[in-house]
Formats: C-alpha cells, structure tokens, sequence
C-alpha cells in the first residue's frame, strides 16, 4: 500500500472555527491554494494540504487515517470518543488547545422552570446533538433522563413540544436568551483543538507532524506576548523592574554615550495596560513601547 507523503489536515468547511484556524495555520507558515470546489486546498509551502469538510466528519477522518490531524472543537471530538466506539478506528488524541472557538456545553432549561439541580431532570426529555456527552453526565448525575438526538436547531426543540429542556453549545448565551432559555449546568468547556491519532506515524509525515507542532507552540505562546522596551537610569532600574508585568529577567543594554543610562527589554506574558506603563514611567521610565510579538523560536 503506498503512503502518503504530504500532510492532510482536516477543519471546519463554514463555521465559527474556519477564519481563525485558517489565520492560525498560516501563522504557521502554512498557505493554500484554494482549489474550485474548495473540498480539498492544495499546500503551497509546505507539503501540508487541508481537507474542508464538516466539523462532525473531523473526529472519524482522523481516525481512519484518510486525514493526519484535525481542528476541531473539543466537544465534537469528545462526543466522537463517547460514541464512535468502532475497533478498526484509531484511538484520537487532543495534541494542543488552540485558543479560540471558546464555548461551552450546558444544560438550559425554560425561563420559569424552577431549577434546583439535575436530579430533578428524572423522567424529562432532553434535546441535544450530544447524546454521548449527556448520557455520560446523566449517569454520571444517575439521573434517568430521555435524550431527543436532533441534528440541529435544538433551542426550539422545547418550544415546539419535543422536549423539555436541551443541552447545547452556549459561546454568547444570546441563542438561549432568544428562546427564552436559561443555563444551568456546564458539561463541557470546549475551544478548538488540533486532534489526531494517540500514535502519530512514524514516515515524513510524522517529521512533518513535530515540525508543525513547534512552530504552532511558538505561535500561541507569543500571541498574547508584548515586547516592552523602555530607557531608565541606572539609579531607578531597581524601581522600575520590580512593576514589570511577569515574564523572564529582562536584558539591559548601555547607551551610547550616556553611561547612567539604560536600555530595558522585557518579554510580557501579557498584554501591558495603560495604566501599568503609567505606574512604570512614575518609577522612573522614559521612551516607553510596546511591541507586539509576531513569531518566537526558542
Ligand atoms: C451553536 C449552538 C447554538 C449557538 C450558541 O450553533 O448550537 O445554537 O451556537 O451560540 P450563542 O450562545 O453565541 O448564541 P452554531 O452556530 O455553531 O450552529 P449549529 O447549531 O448549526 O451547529
Ligand atoms: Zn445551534
């Protein structure tokens, strides 16, 4: 049987995860040349192409082997392990939280139901397009529940009579709050994830894999970063470096024909406010940026 030697990844074709995973691929390094029916995207720098399809499909391309890796949500990714259970498919792994597509999984029940807690959801009917993940926190619960599978447009699902209450992604809660519902328990706090197999391959592509999976490590961690440079004279630096936001020891560079002066650079974990800048040039900073980082290789 011959192998693949390009990379294929596997993300959302429409949806809520495909700009900021197409942003964060090409951060990566990673660009596509966009093919006509827009299924299959052929890789351009690297030997890494995308495969657009429906983020319920991700889980089980994955695991059959026809994609390497996969961005996907957690929530579709554990419902998958909860309820594919097949034993030709690859055992699936989470290989890192992305960062965005926060949301959550929860229960929401209607607006005048007076809700003390889950044992009270005995004998109800619960909408959801989770019936793995429910199922397992109404064992979990040991509440005897009845799950309605509905692929889609479960909030009006009680509305219409077919059940009582749903369980369903909340990321804004304003889906809820336009069919008058209310949250009550979180099952799940999901985000986008890079999944693939548990056993990543042992070819190129497993090279191609941790090259990858380098460069997305230096990415999240400087996305958030800010590079603080500022000028303090020797007699202040005490003062200053003790209000720098987090981070590393920051490096000190002479300047040029000021002997009591120098030149700080320090790596912020965070963003720097306004009113930290303000505390810090109190203590004796001048000529003060920060810097966004774009990219970081250790
Ligand atoms: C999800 C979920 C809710 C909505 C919640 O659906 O099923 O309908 O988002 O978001 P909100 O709290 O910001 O209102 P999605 O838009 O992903 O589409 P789908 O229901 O067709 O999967
Ligand atoms: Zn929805």
């Amino acid at each position: 049987m011959k192998t693949r030697d390009r990379l294929r990844i596997a993300m959302q074709k429409s949806g809520r995860l495909t700009e900021p995973a197409l942003e964060l691929l090409k951060r990566c390094g990673l660009t596509f040349r966009q093919s006509r029916d827009k299924l299959f995207c052929f890789g351009e720098g690297e030997p890494v192409d995308l495969l657009l399809v429906r983020d319920d499909d991700i889980p089980g391309l994955i695991a059959q082997g026809v994609c390497d890796l996969g961005i996907v949500g957690r929530n579709v990714l554990d419902e998958y392990r909860l309820t594919a259970g097949r034993d030709d498919a690859a055992p699936l792994a989470e290989w890192r939280e992305l960062g965005f597509g926060r949301c959550r999984l929860s229960i929401a029940v209607q607006q005048e139901m007076d809700y003390q807690g889950p044992q009270q959801l005995a004998g109800l009917r619960i909408a959801t397009s989770y019936p793995g993940l429910l199922g397992e926190w109404l064992r979990t619960n040991g509440v005897d529940a009845s799950v309605v599978t509905l692929a889609g447009s479960v909030e009006i699902a009680p509305k219409l009579g077919t059940a009582d209450l749903i369980c369903d992604l909340v990321q804004s809660g304003g889906t809820l709050v336009a069919n008058q519902l209310r949250e009550t328990d979180v099952l799940l706090e999901s985000e986008a994830v890079l999944a693939g197999p548990k056993a990543l391959p042992t070819d190129e592509r497993g090279d191609l894999i941790e090259l990858l999976l380098k460069r997305l490590d230096g990415v999240i961690q400087v996305r958030e970063s800010r590079l603080l440079l500022l000028q303090t004279s020797r007699h202040t630096l005490d003062a200053v470096v003790r209000l720098l936001p987090g981070g590393p020891q920051p490096t000190l560079l002479p300047v040029a024909g000021q002997p009591d002066q120098l030149m700080l650079q320090a790596l912020c974990a965070g963003e720097v406010s306004w009113r930290e800048l303000e505390e810090i040039k109190k203590a004796g900073a001048r000529e003060m940026f920060v810097l966004p980082v774009e990219k970081m290789l250790a």
